[in-house]
C-alpha cells in the first residue's frame, strides 16, 4: 500500500522554474515583453507555425482568436460537446452560438461524419477539441471546411506534443489555442498561446489581446481590445517547460501504454482508442467501462480508498449542463437565437460521459506508485 495520495495531476517545479522566474523578477520587468517574445519563437517553432502569441489564460487564446477569425454574433460554430466548458464558452463570448455535434465513442472526439448534417447558413466555423490529448481527425475535419468554406480553430488546450503522423496539434487549422493551466502537460499556473500561419489572423489578435494597440505600442488605439496578455515571469516558467516537454510527453506515452497493456486483460473496460498514425499526448488517462458487474463510480472509490487519485472529468457534457440550459440568461440572447440545447441527443457524449474514468498519468509518479496503481486495478476488476 502507498499511503501518500497519488494525486491526479502534479506540476513539475525544478530549480531551474526558480532560476527563470527569479531572472525575471531581477530584471523589474514583468509585464509581456522580451521573455513572451522568446517563448513565442521557441513554441511556433515546436509546433510548427509560422506566428504565435502568448494569451492570459487557454479561455482568452480561444476568444481572442475566435474574435480574430471573424467569428461574429448569431455565427455559427461546430464542436464537441465532451470538453471542458471553455470550449464552447469561449464561442459564447464572442457573442457565437455553439452547436454541439456527437462524438466518436472510441476516440471521445468529434465524429467528422456528423458534421455536415450540422451546417447551415450560419456556419462559419469548426472547433474540434483534441480531447485527453488525442488529435481529432483533422484531415476529415479540414476537407470539410475547405468544401464549406469554414475556419478551423483547434482547441488544443490538452494536446501540447499530440502528434498525427508526425505533425503536431495547433498546426493544423487556421488557428489553434492552448492552454498553460497549472495541470497542464506544460504548465504555468495560468497562461494561453494561440498559434497560426494566417498574419492577417495574428495581426488582428494581437490588437484584440492589447487593448487595440498597434504594432509599435504606446497609446494610439484602433479598435476595442482587451488585456488578455501574459506576464513574463509566467512565460519564464513556459520556456521552461517547453523545454522539458519532450521528455514528459514521452513518460505519458509509457505510462499510457502499461496501462493499455493492463486493461488489455480484461475486457470490460477500453482504453480511449488512439487510431493509426495518432500519438496521444495523454493529458488525461480515461478508459470506458464497456461491460460487467463493476461501476465506473465504483472503480473509481475503490480507487480512492487505496490513495490514487482517480476521477471523471467530464461526467456532464456541456449541452446538458444548466449554463447551455439557461443560455436565454447570457446577455447575448437579447440579440442571438440559440437552439434549444435541452432538446439535443447526443448518445455517444452521454454515453462516454457516464463511463469513463480517469487515473493519473504524469511523470511525477513513482515506480513504486505505478505498481501500486496497476496492482490496484487488478484486484479490484478481478
Ligand atoms: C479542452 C479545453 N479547452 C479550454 C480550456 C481553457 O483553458 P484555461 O483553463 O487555461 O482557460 C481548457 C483548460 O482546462 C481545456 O481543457
Amino acid at each position: 500500500m502507498v499511503n501518500r495520495l497519488i494525486h491526479f495531476a502534479k506540476p513539475i517545479i525544478d530549480d531551474e522554474e526558480y532560476d527563470a522566474v527569479k531572472a525575471v523578477l531581477d530584471s523589474g520587468m514583468l509585464a509581456e515583453g522580451k521573455v513572451s517574445r522568446e517563448l513565442e519563437k521557441e513554441f511556433s517553432a515546436y509546433v510548427g507555425t509560422k506566428y504565435a502569441t502568448v494569451t492570459s489564460n487557454g479561455t482568452t487564446a480561444l476568444s481572442t482568436a475566435l474574435d480574430a477569425m471573424g467569428i461574429n454574433p448569431g455565427d455559427e460554430v461546430i464542436t464537441s460537446p465532451f470538453t471542458f466548458i471553455a470550449s464552447a464558452n469561449s464561442i459564447a463570448m464572442v457573442g457565437g452560438v455553439p452547436i454541439f455535434v456527437d462524438i466518436d465513442p472510441d476516440t471521445y472526439n468529434i465524429d467528422p461524419s456528423l458534421i455536415e448534417a450540422a451546417i447551415t447558413e450560419k456556419t462559419k466555423a469548426i472547433m474540434p477539441v483534441h480531447i485527453f490529448g488525442l488529435l481529432s481527425d483533422m484531415k476529415h475535419i479540414m476537407e470539410i471546411a475547405e468544401n464549406h468554406d469554414l475556419m478551423v480553430i483547434e482547441d488544443a488546450c490538452q494536446a501540447h506534443g499530440a502528434e498525427f503522423e508526425g505533425k503536431l496539434a495547433g498546426s493544423f487549422g487556421h488557428t489553434a489555442a492552448f492552454s498553460f493551466y497549472a495541470t497542464k502537460n506544460m504548465m504555468t499556473g495560468e497562461g494561453g498561446m494561440i498559434t497560426t500561419n494566417d498574419e492577417e489572423i495574428m495581426d488582428r489578435a494581437l490588437m484584440i489581446k492589447n487593448h487595440g494597440r498597434g504594432k509599435g505600442g504606446g497609446y494610439s488605439h484602433f479598435q476595442i481590445g482587451y488585456n488578455n496578455r501574459m506576464m513574463d515571469i509566467v512565460s519564464a516558467l513556459g520556456r521552461v517547460q517547453l523545454k522539458r516537454l519532450p521528455k514528459v510527453t514521452k513518460i505519458r506515452r509509457e505510462y499510457a501504454a502499461r496501462y493499455n497493456s493492463l486493461f488489455a486483460e480484461y475486457d470490460q473496460i477500453a482504453p480511449q482508442k488512439e487510431p493509426e498514425g495518432y500519438k496521444s499526448s495523454y493529458h488525461v488517462y480515461g478508459p470506458r467501462v464497456i461491460s460487467g458487474d463493476k461501476t465506473r463510480d465504483g472503480i473509481i472509490s475503490k480507487l480512492k480508498e487505496r490513495n490514487i487519485g482517480a476521477r471523471t472529468v467530464y461526467a456532464l457534457p456541456c449541452h446538458m449542463q444548466d449554463t447551455y440550459l439557461n443560455i436565454q440568461q447570457w446577455r447575448w440572447a437579447k440579440f442571438v437565437a440559440y437552439p434549444d440545447y435541452s432538446a439535443l441527443n447526443l448518445p455517444n457524449s452521454e454515453l462516454v460521459g457516464n463511463t469513463h474514468f480517469d487515473i493519473p498519468v504524469h511523470p511525477s509518479i513513482t515506480e513504486e506508485e505505478m505498481r501500486h496503481i496497476e496492482n490496484s486495478i487488478r484486484t479490484i476488476l478481478s
